[in-house]
């Protein structure tokens, strides 16, 4: 049974984050379950798979499939998507979508993971939200913070339900991070927000990563319900 290979999925593994994600845990020896909505190409030990994250049986599904072919130690939930709007124009359908992907498919992920990982005899779970779901943000749907402090406190919840069942749950909670996401800010909206952080700069995925795996990794013993800002010290909750 122990000789099976070491698994985590990783949704949203075809972004960003999920990318320093994926390349990162194969690193530490993970079979990567790589699930996104987009296309993601099969690797040695990388396993695509075409996941909507709204679809709560295609992430259940994804968890039986993830257990059977490996022996599933850790789950992140990266899927996400923004909107860079002036707080005023935010439409309905901008709201409903960023509450599906964001909160709702971190649920899914949440409750498909616990089982699974509980089964395998213990695991991780780590969630990504932001610094927005901490002090809200300007020039965002607001939608993305609500969805992101829905995000925290889902972790909570998960870490508390975990923790007799050998499952630790936590979330990491970035500012702005180099990339295509914070590409939809205008440039100079980008360097205003980078030169306002005490680091005068944005995060790197890989730095934003790194703190995921060892959330994620045996090295995590004792950390539960955390929401680790992971944001230059723009933010610094007591
Ligand atoms: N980039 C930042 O500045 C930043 C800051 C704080 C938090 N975050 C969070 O980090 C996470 C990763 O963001 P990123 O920067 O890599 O963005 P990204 O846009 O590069 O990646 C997001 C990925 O999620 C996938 N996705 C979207 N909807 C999906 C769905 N319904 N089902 C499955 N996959 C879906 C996309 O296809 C994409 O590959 C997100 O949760 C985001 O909210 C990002």
């Amino acid at each position: 049974m122990n000789d099976r290979p070491r698994g985590v999925v990783v949704t949203g593994a075809a972004g960003d984050l999920g990318r320093a994600l994926c390349s990162g845990f194969l690193d530490d020896g993970f079979t990567v379950f790589a699930a996104d909505v987009a296309q993601i190409d099969a690797t040695a030990r990388v396993v695509p798979v075409r996941v909507d994250v709204t679809d709560r049986r295609a992430v259940v599904d994804l968890a039986e499939q993830a257990s059977v072919e490996t022996r599933l130690e850790a789950w992140v939930n990266a899927a996400g998507i923004f909107v860079a709007c002036p707080v005023l124009d935010a439409d309905e359908s901008g709201w409903q979508r960023i509450l599906a992907v964001n909160l709702t498919g971190t649920w899914h992920g949440c409750a498909a993971a616990l089982p699974a990982l509980a089964r395998a005899g213990g695991g991780r779970i780590v969630n990504v939200g932001s610094v927005s779901g901490q002090i809200g943000g300007s020039a965002v749907h607001p939608a993305y913070g609500a969805s992101k402090a829905g995000v925290h406190a889902l972790t909570k919840t998960y870490a508390l339900e975990g923790a007799r069942r050998g499952v630790l749950c936590n979330a990491v909670a970035p500012g702005l991070i180099e990339g295509s996401m914070s590409g939809e800010f205008e440039a100079r909206q980008r360097e205003r927000m980078a030169q306002a952080n005490p680091m005068r700069r944005l995060a790197r995925m890989d730095e934003i990563a790194r703190v995921i795996r060892f959330l994620a990794g045996p090295s995590n013993t004792y950390m539960n319900g955390a929401i680790v800002p992971v944001n230059g010290g723009a933010y610094m909750p007591s």
